[in-house]
């Protein structure tokens, strides 16, 4: 079974006989779990009306580049950005043309110009036009730009004619969209990390914790699975779901989050230290519910171990990734904080109020001792992808 969790894939019908599959593709990546919006050139609307992609999808079908409405509620350039991956299909022989121009002349075309995303094509047209040296050609640039090609298959064609040209099959097709994203740059490790709040028991009904949600977290648990780790989450109280092919283990307190640490750090290859974990927690838990009988009321705090310092401060320390939230002096901090907890590296985010906690976005500034890279505003998966890509590279020594 193929996984798209969390992914927000575009899918674009130009004008072909095979469009009729791209239904069926739609259910396809559905099921996966992904979010997906089609955009239908003026020819793929010929074939397959867009209301027929509104009710597949749940999301209304985009055709036109220069309309009013559309433009104002999600234009070419929030669907550019908003997809983690651009699957044209089927890409006509017209349309593959058209791309390898660079024109923006309608929707989907000037879509795929603004994207910073992966963009692939499903080619389907005649044999004889496959096989043209122009269409040939024109796939040669794509390749060159990183455009990546699935299919097309063999065999007979609507037209009557066989040969190369068929659009491949749904399921096919929603398998490689898959494959986008299964890097494989860490199936040689263990990953470990920490997610979410901790909360810091006061008496059987209060705790103290913060607004920690465990997204970010998550999200790069869920990127190091896509990547090939074998990844181990151990997570504060949060609703999220577990990540495909993640391994949870729920804890509340910062002590039990350190103790289940230590119990798997021995065998893991990277930790990653997402988690808010409390610096501080009640000397004293009261046994009972503790009733409002004074105006005031004092607690004693006592430091909670540095889960992070303890496990970079191992005598083989996997490869240590903390974080650095902060409200200002981002990089002075976090690097301060890079330094004192004798980390590999660290990815500092700004807190506000729509950002970083909490939120579906964050930005972050990713410090090693020699090097700085900041990641744009995005979606915590998309961040969640970078950082470990960035992780990747620099445990095996490519430069960032
Ligand atoms: O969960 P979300 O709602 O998606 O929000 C994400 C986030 C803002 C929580 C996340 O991006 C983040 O910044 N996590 C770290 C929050 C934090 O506690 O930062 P800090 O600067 O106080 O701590 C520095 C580092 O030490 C962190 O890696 C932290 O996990 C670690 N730490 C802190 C205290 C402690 N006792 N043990 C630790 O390991």
């Amino acid at each position: 079974m193929i996984s798209l969790n969390n992914k927000r894939i575009l899918l674009g019908v130009s004008g072909s006989i095979a469009a009729y599959k791209s239904a069926e593709l739609v259910r396809r990546l559905k099921e996966a779990n992904a979010e997906v919006r089609v955009v239908l050139t003026k020819g793929g609307a010929e074939f397959v009306t867009p209301l027929t992609f509104q009710a597949l999808s749940g999301n209304p079908a985009h055709t036109n580049l220069l309309d009013t409405e559309t433009e104002a509620a999600m234009g070419h350039i929030e669907l550019a950005r908003w997809a983690d991956a651009i699957l044209i299909a089927p890409a006509s022989a017209n349309f593959i043309a058209r791309l390898a121009q660079g024109r923006a002349d309608d929707l989907l075309s000037a879509i795929c110009l603004a994207t910073s995303s992966t963009v692939a094509i499903a080619p389907a047209m005649n044999q004889q036009m496959w096989a043209n040296a122009a269409t040939q050609e024109n796939l040669q640039q794509l390749k060159q730009r990183d455009i990546l090609q699935f299919g097309p298959g063999d065999g007979n064609q609507a037209c009557g004619e066989t040969g190369p040209g068929r659009m491949l099959e749904a399921s096919q097709l929603a398998a490689h969209v898959a494959e986008i994203f299964e890097t494989g740059l860490l199936s040689e490790d263990t990953v470990l990390l920490i997610a979410g709040p901790t909360q810091e028991a006061i008496d059987p009904v209060r705790y103290l914790s913060n607004r920690s949600s465990g997204k970010m977290g998550y999200a790069i648990a869920q990127a190091a699975a896509e990547a090939g780790a074998k990844v181990i989450l151990i997570s504060g109280p949060t609703s999220l779901a577990t990540p495909p092919r993640v391994e949870r283990i729920n804890v509340r307190s910062a002590q039990q989050m350190f103790d289940a640490v230590m119990q798997h750090v021995a065998h893991s290859d990277i930790f990653i230290s997402a988690a808010a974990v409390a610096d501080y927690r009640p000397v004293r838990i009261a046994g009972q519910k503790i009733k409002k009988t004074e105006d005031t009321l004092t607690l004693e705090l006592q430091r909670n171990p540095d889960i992070l310092a303890e496990v970079a401060a191992l005598k083989n320390a996997p490869f240590t990734v903390g974080f650095a939230a902060e409200t200002e002096n981002l990089e002075q901090y976090a690097r301060e904080k890079l330094a004192r907890k004798g980390i590999d590296m660290i990815a500092a985010n700004l807190v506000g109020e729509d950002i970083a906690f909490e939120a579906d976005e964050n930005t972050l500034l990713v410090l090693t001792a020699e090097n700085k890279q900041p990641l744009a505003r995005a979606s915590k998966f998309i961040l969640g992808r970078q950082l470990i890509d960035i992780i990747a590279k620099q445990k095996y020594n490519v430069s960032i």
